[in-house]
């Protein structure tokens, strides 16, 4: 279902596990300081994504939504950051003011949010928008290349090896 010719992905996931290993799957090929908006209904599985994706970059324990805080920050091994934020509780894109997000971009390692539109402009460029849809009793996920590196991350994507046959 990948075509590695396209800056466009797009999956039929059955079931919250398909989402993780999906989401485990591009953090394997994820270029440093990459920027990714993760968009979709309440409920249509972003967090899901966030999580899988932030457990294989070696965050272990509770991953907790940021929805009342915006942003939380795990120190990765390598001493970078991995950043996950939730704007969907923020009334103006100014409060992103206040979250120094010039200084996270210093050592970002990557940077997945939820709800990006709610931050307007205030947030760095996505590399990679993962759009999440009901579908039936799953989600349908679109990838989309935005930057040329997302567009060579998720040419990568299409040639890694998957560990599930669905995906
Ligand atoms: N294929 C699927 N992929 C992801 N989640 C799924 C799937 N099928 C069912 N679910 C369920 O849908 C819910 C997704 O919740 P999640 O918190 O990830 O949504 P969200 O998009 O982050 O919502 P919010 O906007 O409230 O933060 C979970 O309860 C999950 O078990
Ligand atoms: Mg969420």
């Amino acid at each position: 279902m990948t075509s590695p010719d396209s800056d466009a992905i797009l999956l039929h996931s059955a079931t919250p596990e398909t989402t993780a290993a999906v989401a485990e799957r591009l953090a394997a090929c994820c270029p440093d300081a990459a920027v990714v908006y993760l968009e979709g209904e309440l409920g249509a599985g972003k967090s899901v994504f966030a999580r899988g994706f932030l457990k294989a970059l070696g965050v272990s324990g509770s991953i907790k939504s940021p929805t009342y805080t915006l942003i939380e920050t795990y120190a990765l091994q390598d001493g970078r950051d991995a950043v996950h934020m939730d704007l969907y509780r923020i009334a103006d894109p100014d409060e992103l003011d206040y979250l120094a997000l010039d200084a996270v971009l210093e050592r970002l390692r990557v940077m997945l949010v939820e709800w990006p539109q709610r931050g307007a402009a205030r947030l760095p460029a996505a590399d990679v928008i993962v759009a999440l849809a009901f579908a039936g009793n799953g989600r349908e996920m679109q990838m989309r290349a935005i930057t040329p590196r997302g567009v060579t991350w998720l040419r990568a994507f299409g040639q890694s090896p998957s560990a599930d046959a669905a995906v």
